[in-house]
C-alpha cells in the first residue's frame, strides 16, 4: 500500500474513493444527512456508510466512517476508523482512497495511515487461482492533513512498525512446511540489512551448553532445532546491558508422542507466534534505529512424534542444571523457554527480560480472544507493558504468580514435572519459566489467544497472524529504555 500526505484542496481524482470520517452527530449536508437518516448513521464508532454516487462530490464513491463522540476520539479511533474505511473500498475495483479525518493534524493523519498499512496486509501467497474481481483493488492510500511534512515526519517509525507487523505476520501465516526452524532463521539472518546482528546456534552448539531441555523437544523432528540471538544495539553505549525478549518458537506442534486430536491441529503452525513478535520487534527497533540495545533470543523446534522423539516419563536436564521429568510432550513451549531464558539471562545480564509464548490453550479460557496474560516478577515492568500496551490497543490482563502454587511443579524423582495439572493451567506454565529466571525483572506474556485472528475480527487485524506483541513492545521501549 502506497501512502501519501496530502493538503485539503489537493485534486481529487474522479476514479477515487473519498472516506470521511466523521464525529457522532457531526453535521452533513443535505443528500449526505439524507443518507444518514435514512440508514441510521450517527457517526457511531465502527460505523459505515456506502454512498455509492453522491452528487456534487469529485468522486467516484464516499463513505461515511464514524469514528464515535468529539471528547472520546482518540489516535486509536481514527486509526481503527482510517481501517474500516480502507476495508469498505478495499475491493470496489477502485484503485485510490483519500481520507478525509475530522482532524487534519499530522499525528492523526499519521496514525490513520497506520490503520490503513496494518489493515491491507494480506497473506495471499498460496492462492493462484484467485479471480481479479475478488481481490483488492486499491493500492494507493491520500491522507489529507494541514502539514504533510509533519505528517510524513510522524508516519516515518509508523511506516517502520507496520513493515515489522507484515514481517512477522508472513512468517507466522507460513504453512509449516516452509517455516521450519533453519527457514525461520534464514528469514531472520536477511534482517542483516536493517543492520541487525544474527547468530544461530545449532544443534551442536546447544548440546555443547546443555540445553537438554529445549533439544529434548526438537529430537523427535528431522528439521534441526535453532536457536537464534538478534542483536540491535542502538544506544550511544554500545555495552550498556541490552534490554531482552525472548520467543517460543514451535515451528509446529503436533504434541509430540502425547498427540493432539486432529481436529484443528493445522492451528499449531501459528506456535511460533512468541518468536515471531521478538523477531518483529527487533526489526521495528532497527527500522526506526531505536536509541537502545536489545536482544532477541529465538527458540526454535518442531514438536513431532517419532521413533526418536522424547516420551513422557523422560527426565531432561536443562542448561541451568535443573531437571525436568516430563509429563505431557504438549507442555513443550515452557521446556523451549526454559533453555533460551536461562541462555538470555546467562550471557546477556539484560536489564529486563520478556518472553512471549503462544504457551496455553487455558489463557484462552480465562480471558478470552481479545487479551494476552501478562505475568512479571517486578512491578514496574508490568506497569510499563500495561501501560504501552492500552497506549497500543494490544491489550494484557496481569495474571498472578502465586507462590502456593508452585509446588503443583514438584516431581518425585526430579526437579521438577512439565505440568502442574489442568486448573490455573496458563499461571503454573507461568511459574515453570519462573523457576529459570534468577534476579532480572521479567515478564511473561502468554499470547495463545491474540497470536493470531480466523476470521478477521476488527478492520487492522486481516485474517492471519496478528503480530501481537510487536506494537506494544515497541511503545514501551520508545517510552521507557531509550536515550
Ligand atoms: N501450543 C500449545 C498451546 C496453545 C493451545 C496455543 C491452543 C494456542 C492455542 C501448547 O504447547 C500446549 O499444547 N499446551 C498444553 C499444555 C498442557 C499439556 C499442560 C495446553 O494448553 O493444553
Ligand atoms: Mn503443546
Ligand atoms: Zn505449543
Amino acid at each position: 500500500m502506497e501512502i501519501e500526505f496530502v493538503a485539503a484542496k489537493a485534486k481529487l481524482s474522479p476514479k477515487a474513493a473519498l472516506a470521511c470520517v466523521v464525529h457522532e452527530g457531526a453535521a452533513l449536508d443535505g443528500p449526505l444527512a439524507q443518507a444518514a437518516a435514512a440508514s441510521r448513521f450517527t457517526g457511531a464508532k465502527g460505523q459505515t456508510l456506502d454512498v455509492l454516487a453522491p452528487s456534487g462530490v469529485e468522486a467516484a464513491r464516499l463513505v461515511l466512517v464514524g469514528a464515535g463522540k468529539a471528547e472520546a476520539v482518540d489516535a486509536l479511533s481514527v486509526e481503527q476508523a482510517a481501517a474500516s474505511a480502507y476495508v469498505a473500498v478495499k475491493a470496489s475495483g477502485l484503485t485510490l482512497l483519500r481520507l478525509e479525518l475530522p482532524d487534519a493534524s499530522p499525528a492523526l493523519a499519521a496514525q490513520a495511515a497506520l490503520g490503513v498499512r496494518l489493515a491491507s496486509y494480506r497473506f495471499d501467497k498460496y492462492r493462484t487461482k484467485e479471480p481479479a474481481e475478488k481481490k483488492p483493488s486499491v493500492v494507493k492510500t491520500e491522507v489529507v492533513t494541514s502539514d504533510v511534512d509533519a505528517a510524513l515526519a510522524a508516519f516515518a517509525p509508523m511506516a517502520a512498525l507496520a513493515d515489522a507487523i507484515s514481517f512477522t505476520r508472513d512468517l507466522v501465516s507460513a504453512p509449516p512446511n516452509v517455516v521450519y526452524p533453519a527457514e525461520f532463521v534464514g528469514r531472520g539472518k536477511a534482517l542483516a540489512s536493517l543492520g541487525l546482528a544474527v547468530e544461530i546456534l545449532g544443534e551442536p552448539e546447544m548440546m555443547k551448553l546443555g540445553m537438554g531441555s529445549l533439544l529434548g523437544v526438537g529430537q523427535g523432528s528431522i528439521r534441526e532445532s535453532q536457536l537464534a540471538v538478534m542483536r540491535w544495539n542502538g544506544a550511544a553505549d554500545k555495552n550498556a546491558p541490552p534490554i531482552a525478549f525472548v520467543g517460543k518458537g514451535v515451528c509446529f506442534d503436533t504434541g509430540g508422542i502425547s498427540i493432539k486430536p486432529a481436529e484443528n491441529m493445522e492451528d499449531m503452525k501459528w506456535d511460533m507466534g512468541g518468536a515471531g513478535a521478538v523477531a518483529g520487534l527487533l526489526h521495528v527497533l532497527a527500522g526506526r534505529k531505536a536509541k537502545v540495545n536489545a536482544v532477541g533470543i529465538l527458540g526454535l523446534v518442531e514438536n513431532m512424534p517419532d521413533g526418536n522423539a522424547y516420551r513422557p516419563g523422560d527426565v531432561l536436564t536443562s542448561m541451568s542444571g535443573q531437571t525436568i521429568e516430563v509429563i505431557n510432550t504438549d507442555a513443550e513451549g515452557r521446556l523451549v523457554l526454559a533453555d533460551a531464558v536461562w541462555y538470555c539471562q546467562d550471557r546477556f545480564k539484560p536489564k529486563i527480560m520478556v518472553d512471549l509464548a503462544t504457551l496455553t490453550g487455558a489463557i484462552i479460557i480465562a480471558l478470552g480472544n481479545d487479551m494476552a496474560g501478562c505475568y512479571a516478577n517486578n512491578e514496574e515492568l508490568a506497569a510499563n507493558l500495561i501501560a504501552a500496551s492500552n497506549v497500543e490497543g494490544e491489550p494484557l490482563w496481569r495474571m498472578p504468580l502465586p507462590a502456593a502454587y508452585d509446588k503443583k511443579l514438584d516431581s518425585a524423582i526430579a526437579d521438577m514435572k512439565n505440568t502442574g495439572g489442568r486448573p490455573g493451567g496458563s499461571i503454573t506454565a507461568a511459574m515453570f519459566i519462573q523457576r529459570f529466571v534468577n534476579n532480572v525483572p521479567w515478564a511473561h506474556l502468554d499470547i495463545a489467544a491474540t497470536a493470531w485472528r480466523t476470521p478477521s475480527s476488527t478492520p487492522t487485524y486481516p485474517e492471519g497472524a496478528t503480530g501481537f506483541g510487536v506494537r506494544l513492545l515497541n511503545r514501551m521501549v520508545a517510552e521507557k529504555y531509550e536515550g
